[in-house]
């Protein structure tokens, strides 16, 4: 089978489009025939940190939807033909504080989606919700699941509260746009691109201001409930000045950098609470697939790549052109 695969060097340098062995199906193994693998930040990170010229071949990729074309003689739950995502979290089942011991993302240190099959056990898929295309489909699972725990499960948002989310062009934040204006919130973006803040009024957001705006002062009539951040060092004293006294941080990615100095009296003063997330569990990300049944939610798609396009894919993310979701159609 073709698939993107990474060897040798660090980074971009280390793809190249290769043929595979067609992964075998055994047991309760299930293999799908990929349609759309979505790409997440992450892909870039794995690619980035496999150093060693010795690091075994890797087909990096966390989503994906697809028909199942294969089934072990151990399978109950479906059938050649049936249309899935792929659970992105391998070994999360039931909901709980933190994932546990032994958590893995599909795509490292195991194969992931960048192929034309994907095999894995029955109970890492679930029916592609039906009013979706599978372009929208597979760029869903590994964000909208991040997105449905980040607001839901940890933030608690509640409808009538006022969310805030810098740095809109993130795949994970569209959905969180969708899922928070869905829910009856109102929702403040910003984004250092003016384009991207206003395809974010188009696409349900109530106010929009520039990524290196003083928030503060453009947002003077504004309560922050809830405020989602995943730049980290570049906006992460922002965030803290921005929400209201009392009120929530949520932070599941630093995209800029990790290391972060706040002024913890000015913190504790202010009665901020801050909590970290992540994806979710099987089962959280079974109640995002129903919420995105009930709302009739569709992913933000900005652009789809062949799997020859593959440099082209990383760099657009690397250069963060993307406003949404992007994959690559297989
Ligand atoms: N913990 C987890 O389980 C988990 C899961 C998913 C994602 N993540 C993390 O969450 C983050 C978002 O993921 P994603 O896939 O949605 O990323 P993405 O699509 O690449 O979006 C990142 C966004 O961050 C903003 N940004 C980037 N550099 C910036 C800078 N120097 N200053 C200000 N804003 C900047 C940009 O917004 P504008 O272009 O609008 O300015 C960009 O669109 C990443 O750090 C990712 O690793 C973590």
């Amino acid at each position: 089978m073709k698939a993107i695969v990474h060897e040798g060097n660090t980074g971009v340098e280390g793809l190249s489009i290769r043929e595979m062995n067609k992964p075998e199906v055994q047991g309760n193994n299930i293999r799908v025939k990929i349609h759309t693998a979505g790409m997440n930040r992450r892909d870039l990170a794995v690619i980035t940190k496999r150093h060693q010229p010795e690091d075994p071949a890797l087909i990096p990729g966390s989503d994906a939807s697809g028909v199942i074309e294969a089934v072990g003689d151990k399978v109950t739950r479906f059938h050649v033909g049936d249309e899935v995502v792929v659970n992105p979290g391998l070994g999360w089942e039931k909901n709980s504080e933190a994932p546990p011991e032994g958590f893995e993302i599909v795509g490292l240190p195991d194969h992931g989606t960048f192929a034309e099959y994907y095999v894995c056990t029955e109970d890492h898929v679930e029916k592609k919700p039906e009013h979706l295309s599978y372009e929208e489909a597979g760029v869903l699972p590994l964000a909208a699941l991040t997105a449905y725990r980040a607001l839901f499960t940890r933030g608690k948002l509640e409808a009538g509260q006022t969310v805030m989310l810098p740095g809109i062009g993130s795949g994970v934040l569209t959905y969180i746009l969708k899922f928070a204006k869905a829910a009856g919130a109102r929702v403040i973006v910003t984004s250092r691109s003016k384009e991207k803040q206003i395809e974010a009024l188009k696409l349900g957001a109530d106010v929009a201001i520039s990524t290196n705006d003083d928030w503060t002062t453009a947002l003077s009539s504004e309560s922050v409930d809830l405020l989602i951040e995943s730049i980290g060092q570049a906006t992460f004293n922002k965030s803290i000045a921005t929400v209201k006294k009392g009120g929530t941080i949520v932070t599941f990615g630093s995209t800029t950098e990790d290391e972060v100095t706040i002024n913890i009296r000015q913190f504790f003063y202010g009665q901020y609470n801050l909590l970290g997330s992540t994806m979710g569990s099987a089962e959280e990300f079974r109640e995002m697939l129903s919420f995105v049944r009930r709302h009739k939610i569709h992913p933000k798609i900005d652009r789809l790549f062949t799997i020859d396009e593959y440099k082209q894919a990383f760099e657009y993310i690397e250069e963060t052109k993307n406003f949404g979701k992007i994959g690559f159609v297989l």
